[in-house]
């Protein structure tokens, strides 16, 4: 059984509790960070604090009172729960007022609510997906205007998914005014020679912590980065597409709406950056 982390307390994932009035489970009043875990290692922890801490000065949501001890945290679930390979998920909420009402409580007296756990996934790394590649289909996007908060409204992310999972597919790509946004849990890029397209950076999409290292080891590594939306069509066209996030690294991306992109197989550059990812990933994780 699991050791969570609940507000102060190490407990077994059973004895774990959060109040039926706490916000993020009747308002979605929470934000959240996936970590991943190699070789019992937090991968890109600064990005994620640093995203976390971005994430609750937007919506005027207190720190925890734990917040400058989440290293220790993340790293004694690390251990407790013997994690080699997997994820650390964690969120912040309003906390709870006792009961149910629009109005933000005052955060003299309301506390906010922190849990963490962790999710062990043993083949993270070595995953024969990223051999495989994945299928998507384009959907419109209509999430709200704030993406650049990680919060934990994810309905329709997961309806997007399981409109992939019914179209035989494996994710989704969202699509607004035209152009794609991101994924449904993930940032989404195409390859055209040597030029790695993906879109900018603005309130449209998650600023993504392993996007951010992509494009750095991408330069590091002499490819070109274009930060411009592209449309399905162009996608559909492109030699190679990819996606990233803390929990699939770099995954390779074979075909989108039905049409195979290239030989159908994942391209030399996605392949190459996910190798680099890793690689480097490994070094860094502290
Ligand atoms: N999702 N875009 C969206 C909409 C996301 O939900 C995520 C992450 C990303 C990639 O961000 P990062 O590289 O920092 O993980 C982009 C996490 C993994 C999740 O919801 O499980």
């Amino acid at each position: 059984m699991r050791t969570v982390y609940v507000n102060g307390d190490y407990l077994p994932e059973t004895e774990a509790k959060v109040s039926i009035f706490d916000r993020s489970f009747l308002m979605a009043d929470g934000v959240y960070e996936v970590t991943s875990v190699l070789d019992g290692k937090l991968i890109d922890f600064d990005g994620h604090v640093a995203r976390l801490e971005r994430s609750l000065n937007e919506l005027d949501m207190e720190k925890p009172e734990a917040f400058d001890d989440l290293l220790d945290i993340h790293r004694k679930l690390v251990a407790l729960n013997n994690i080699e390979e997997g994820m650390i998920y964690l969120q912040v909420s309003r906390g709870s007022a006792g009961d149910r009402d629009f109005v933000f409580p005052d955060p003299e007296v309301t506390k906010p609510t922190l849990v963490l756990f962790t999710q062990s996934k043993p083949g993270l790394a070595d995953n024969p997906t990223a051999r495989k590649g994945l299928k998507v289909i384009s959907i419109e996007d209509i999430r709200w205007g704030r993406r650049d908060i990680k919060t934990v409204q994810l309905l329709y992310p997961s309806m997007g998914k399981m409109m992939a999972k019914k179209a035989g597919c494996d994710d989704a790509w969202l699509v607004e005014d035209g152009f794609v946004t991101e994924g449904t849990s993930n940032n989404a890029y195409i390859v055209k020679g040597n030029k790695i397209i993906t879109r900018q950076l603005s309130n449209d999409i998650l600023h993504g912590i392993t996007r951010a290292a992509v494009l750095r080891f991408a330069q590091e590594a002499q490819m070109e980065v274009e930060e411009r939306s592209f449309t399905i069509d162009e996608a559909k066209e492109a030699d190679e597409a990819f996606i990233t996030s803390a929990s699939t690294f770099v995954m390779p991306v074979v075909e989108i709406d039905g049409a195979a992109l290239g030989d159908g197989t994942p391209g030399s550059v996605s392949t190459r950056l996910r190798e680099i990812y890793l690689d480097e990933s490994r070094k860094a994780a502290i």
